[in-house]
This record gives C-alpha cells, structure tokens and sequence, in this order.
C-alpha cells in the first residue's frame, strides 16, 4: 500500500519523533524532540529543514517541553516569561526562513493576548498583573496552535498543488499553440509535462505533500503519470539527491538527477515546461530568498524562455522587508562543503564560502503560487503581493 512520506510525527501533546534528514536516503531513522534544546539541535544541525518544517517543529518543541512532566508552572506569568525566552532562543537555530520567526510571533501574539484580555501588551513585571485565564488554559492553546500548524500545512500545500499544477497546464497549452501556430483553446491530446526543480520542497520539507515538488506531485496525479522531472543534486548539502530523489522515487515519479552544473546545458537541448522552486523567505516586492543555487536557476530560465515559478506558502511571505536586500542569508560551517560524510572532498588549505541561501530578484520570476492563488505581476511588471493576499485572505 501507497503510504505517504512523513517528516513530522506527532501525539499530542508528548510524543514528538522526526525523521532524520542527515541519515537519508541510507537510514529510516525517526528521533526524539524531547525538548526545547532537541527541537533547536534538530533544526540548527538540519536533521529537520525545509522552511515549513523548521516552523513546525519549533513550535512542536515548544508544546513537548511544556507538556513535560518536571515543567511546572505556577502563574501565568510564569509561562508567559518562560514562552517568551523559548521563543527568542527557537528563533536562533537558523536565520533565513522566515516562517519560523512567523509562526514564533504570532503565536506570542496570540497567547498574550489570552494572558492578558484587556492588555494584549506583556506586563514589563512578573508579578502585578491579575488575570482569569490559567496556565492549563494557556498550555491547550499552544497544543492546539501547534496541531492546527500541522493541519494548514498539509492544506496550504495541496492548494498550492493545485493552483501549480493548473498553472503549467495553462502555460504548457500557450507555449503549444504558439510553437504549433495553434489558438490556445485547440485542445492538445496527452501531453507529457517536463519540469525542474531544486533542493528538497517536498514532504520532507513540510508536514507533507510539499510546495514545489507538491505541485509536482500534483501535475503528476493529474497527468496520470505524464510527467517527467528533472532534480538538481543541490550541492553542498544534497538535498536534491539525497531528498527529492527518495521522494520521486517513492512516489514513483519518473525522474532525472543532475548535477546544479547541468542545468543550462538541459535548458538548451531539451523542451522544459516550467522550473520549480520553494522559498524561505519572499519579500514585499517578490525577491525570494531560497537555496543557493536558485538565483543561477532563474537566470538561465529566463536565458532559455522557461516560466520560473516559486511556490510558497503565504506563511514564507515576509511582507515587512521591501526587498531582497534585507534578508539575512545563513552561512553555514564551511566543513559541509569540503567534506561529506566526514570524508574530505576538496584539496586541504583551500579557502571556502558556504551561503546556504541566494537571493532571486523577482524581474527573474514569472508567478508565485500560493495557497491563496497565483501571483501574477500587473500591467507595471511587477508584483503587488500585499494587494493579493488582501483581496484572497
Ligand atoms: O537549507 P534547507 O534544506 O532548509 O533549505 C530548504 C530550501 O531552500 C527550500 O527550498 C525552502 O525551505 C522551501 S521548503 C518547502
């Protein structure tokens, strides 16, 4: 029987095992979150990633941490000091991925304001300030924050699945027609869908389903297996080929690895419907932060006449930072790239550079698909993101 690839398992509210990312495509090997320091190790050292997944497990830690048995809590104000610490170390363990800072602070704002009714500020001392909410109150909807973030992920992700994949439906019969001198309506028979994608977006990278390799695995169910995609390696940390492969694999999806390197040279030999990628971050003007590697994707794109299309989340949109300019792009140790599997790559005393994130500029992106629709640039060029989760929220 078909079952679908699960990074995050949850019982609530104390049993929280994720599937190690570092082991595979080797090991099956689900660990512990145990508490606050596993769920930051976990994130931090990428046993778990994926913008959506980092999100989820912080918060997730933050439930199993609270709900142990030596935690207790004697006021309100108590747990709310002890929240808001959690939160500010959680949002430490990796700096790009907005969703985490997302999830983090909207759920501070929601539990203060259940803290403190009249007063949605956090009182500046811990002792003066009367309240009728309790902290079992307070510890139900952290539980039922985290379990909802679960839920809306699967969600988002299959809309974002569905909008995708109608998406380069469209775009497949525009490109048809024109290079057959059709009308976009002629109805074309069958056709195989070719598309690209980058890093690991995929169940792994979420609670499930996935962004970009979810409208994918979207494309393919509707196609009924007309489909064939193409999955960069994603040097240094492989999780084109360590991640995504595994998943079309398991989901049967036929498929072709490349090296990052070999892209152009595909772009150029063979007909390709669209290039798919996720982001961690998608500023106010559309410039998105994503795996390193993406920026080069979307130049050769648009080299090439190829729609490049980002799928994310509206929870990935960041709509306080104007541009691009503004992101935060980790670095990470420079011992991931010249080695793998402790075993020592490049030549000693060479010098390296490990960004583990690019900016693409959004002049270089065709459509972001969310889970509220696709974003589309208007009749200027250019993305009015605001005004399109405003109109579809
Ligand atoms: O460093 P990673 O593996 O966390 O980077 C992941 C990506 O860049 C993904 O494309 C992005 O987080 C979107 S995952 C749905």
């Amino acid at each position: 029987m078909f079952s679908p690839l699960q990074a995050i398992l949850f019982e609530p509210p104390h049993q929280l095992t994720i599937l190690d990312q570092l082991l595979l495509p080797f090991e099956t090997v689900h660990v512990p979150i145990r508490n606050l320091q596993e769920g930051h190790r976990a994130i931090h050292t990428m046993q778990v990633r994926g913008a959506p997944a980092i999100a989820i497990v912080a918060v997730l830690a933050l439930v199993v941490d609270t709900y142990a048995a030596h935690h207790t809590f004697p006021t309100v104000d108590s747990f709310m000091s002890y929240l808001d610490k959690s939160i500010r170390y959680l949002q430490t363990s990796r700096p790009t991925a907005v969703n985490l800072f997302e999830a983090t602070t909207r759920l501070s704002r929601e539990l203060n304001e259940l803290a403190y009714p009249s007063d949605s500020s956090a009182p500046t001392t811990t002792t003066t300030t009367t309240t009728t909410t309790t902290v079992g109150q307070l510890k139900r909807a952290l539980l039922e924050y985290g379990q909802a973030m679960l839920d809306r992920d699967i969600q988002d992700n299959k809309h974002i699945g569905q909008f995708g994949a109608e998406y380069i439906e469209a775009r497949h019969l525009d490109r048809q027609a024109i290079l057959d001198g059709l009308t976009a309506t002629t109805p074309i028979h069958n056709p195989t869908y070719t598309v690209l994608t980058h890093c690991n977006t995929g169940a792994l990278a979420t609670a499930g389903w996935g962004t970009a390799l979810g409208i994918i695995r979207s494309l393919n169910f509707r196609s009924i297996g007309r489909i064939h995609v193409y999955c960069t390696e994603t040097r240094p940390y492989n999780q084109g080929s360590r991640l995504t492969a595994y998943e079309l694999v398991h989901d049967k999806i036929p498929a072709t690895l490349i090296t990052d390197s070999m892209a152009s040279a595909l772009l150029a030999s063979r007909p390709m419907d669209a290039i798919v990628v996720g982001a961690d971050r998608v500023t106010a003007n559309g410039d998105t932060a994503n795996k390193i590697g993406t920026y080069q994707l979307a130049i050769t794109a648009q080299y090439h006449g190829v729609p490049f299309i980002v799928a994310a989340p509206t929870t990935s949109i960041d709509l306080k930072l104007a541009t691009g300019a503004a992101i935060t792009i980790e670095e990470r140790p420079k011992e991931e790239m010249l080695s793998i599997y402790n075993m020592r790559l490049a030549a000693q005393g060479i010098q390296a550079w490990n960004p583990s994130f690019d900016v693409t500029p959004a002049c270089l992106i065709e459509a972001i698909v969310t889970e509220l629709g696709v974003i589309t640039k208007n009749d200027q060029g250019v993305f009015d993101i605001k005004g399109f989760i405003e109109k579809h929220r």
